[in-house]
């Protein structure tokens, strides 16, 4: 399989002038294409969010309120984009983030998408719960790779499974904790959602309505948990996400079992999920080397905060022992640059680079890397912002006034809670 490797990055034709830039122009552009492309329950699947779904919103106006003051008169220079993340050089400051059932939105989409992100030097997060192994990941995207792991119940399966993950090559581990209580994300459950899809009349009568995604996933056979496999109760359904969260992945996790895994693993650990001081500040204890702050794209509760407005205070408060990325929420180019205005030292994108694949396969995840970064190149040079470290100077007075007003609300509540406590 040609996952595009060695083109190098970018290519020149490619400096947002090819086919693929004027006909998909955007993120939006390719999130229409994956939903004519899809199955129902693969679209519900990857754009749904939890509950009423408002959080969807709500994420996406956290962005649209960040703003900048352009200037012009000064001189030109090239962009520079390139910054270092746990004690590695990067090409841009934005990664893949990890998105469990991959193979179910689109067959091979994991492995597509580490070989765009080698390819464009970015970090590529491999979730747990993919449809592609540890090992293959590895193989493809090396030290760009970073693993994504879901609390577990036993210790001899964590200890195992971070052992294959080192021998891999994965530079980093990330933990995920934001999902102590399950997931309520109703198309999902409305359509009664299955790894693989069950084959009732209804689900057949949509695979055949979307003959590329049909072939497709003919070709790669049936998806399977490829990480988990070795440790599934003899017996358990290996395909099944019910199997799974009953045998293997664990409720939340607290402060202990987080040192627990610090323990074995020695190389830049990450944890995913924080959006208060309080967990922040547990992290830092713990000797955690970095946080993705996140409501998880909206799909665990609709009514968590966008990191957005919680990212100044938890800067303020880790300072620099922790390096702070984001995610939930970007789409562009210019989103990465509003978050790296704000404080955010790097930016994860799930469901852009996931629409990007369904639309496209695997050249919708190169095109993706090389839309975000012309974006973030173009972002940068209309305000006139030549390296990353300066964009919080570009920010407009009021954006930072619109999350400094939420910020004070809740650090004025939490500093009352500690007095009370
Ligand atoms: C379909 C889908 C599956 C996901 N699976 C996982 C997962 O297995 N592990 C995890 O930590 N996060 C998972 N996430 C959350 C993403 O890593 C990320 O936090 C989220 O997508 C960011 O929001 P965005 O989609 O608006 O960029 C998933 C997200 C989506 C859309």
């Amino acid at each position: 399989m040609n996952l595009g490797a060695p083109t190098p990055f970018p290519a020149r034709h490619e400096l947002g002038l090819g086919k693929l830039h004027n006909r998909y122009p955007s993120i939006a552009d390719l999130e229409a294409r994956a939903r004519r492309r899809l199955p129902r329950f693969a679209w519900d699947y990857l754009s749904g969010a939890a509950g009423d779904e408002t959080g969807l919103a709500h994420n996406r106006s956290a962005y649209d309120a960040v703003r900048f003051t352009p200037q012009y008169l000064c001189e030109r220079r090239a962009v520079d984009t390139r910054t270092t993340l746990f004690g590695r050089s990067f090409a841009y400051p934005f990664g893949i983030a990890p998105v469990g059932q991959s193979g179910l939105v689109w067959p091979r989409s994991a492995e597509y998408l580490a070989a765009a992100a080698k390819r464009a030097d970015i970090p590529y997060c491999l979730s747990m719960v993919a449809t592609t192994g540890i090992e293959r990941i590895g193989e493809i995207a090396g030290a760009n790779a970073w693993f994504q792991l879901y609390p577990l119940r036993d210790p001899g399966v964590t200890r195992s499974v971070l052992e294959r993950a080192k021998a891999a090559g994965f530079s980093a581990l990330v933990v995920t904790v934001d999902t102590p209580a399950g997931r309520r994300t109703l198309r999902d459950r409305r359509n009664g959602l299955t790894l693989p899809p069950r084959l009732s009349l209804a689900n057949i009568a949509r695979m055949f309505g979307h003959p590329a995604w049909l072939a497709s996933s003919a070709r790669a056979g049936i998806p399977r948990f490829e990480t988990l496999l070795p440790y599934l109760p003899k017996g358990a359904d290996a395909t099944g996400v019910i199997a799974l969260t009953q045998t293997l992945i664990a409720r939340g996790i607290d402060a202990k079992g987080l040192e627990a895994i610090r323990a074995l693993w020695d190389k830049p650990m990450i944890v995913k999920g924080p959006l208060g001081l309080d967990d922040a500040r547990t992290c830092q204890e713990i000797g955690i080397d970095g946080l993705v702050l996140s409501n998880h794209g909206a799909r665990q509760s609709e009514s968590l905060v966008n990191p957005l407005h919680v990212l100044e205070r938890i800067r303020d408060a880790v300072g620099e022992s922790l390096c702070v990325g984001i995610d939930s929420g970007a789409r562009s180019g210019l989103d990465i640059a509003r978050a790296l205005a704000l404080g955010a030292q790097f930016v994860l994108l799930g469901r852009a680079f996931m629409f990007a694949v369904a639309a496209l396969g695997a050249p919708g995840a190169r095109h993706a890397t090389e839309l975000l970064a012309l974006e973030l190149e173009q972002a940068m040079g209309q305000i006139g912002c030549f390296e990353l470290a300066h964009l919080p100077a570009r920010l407009a007075p009021d954006s930072a006034a619109v999350t400094r007003l939420d910020l004070q609300r809740e650090s004025e509540s939490i500093e009352a809670r500690h007095r009370t406590s």
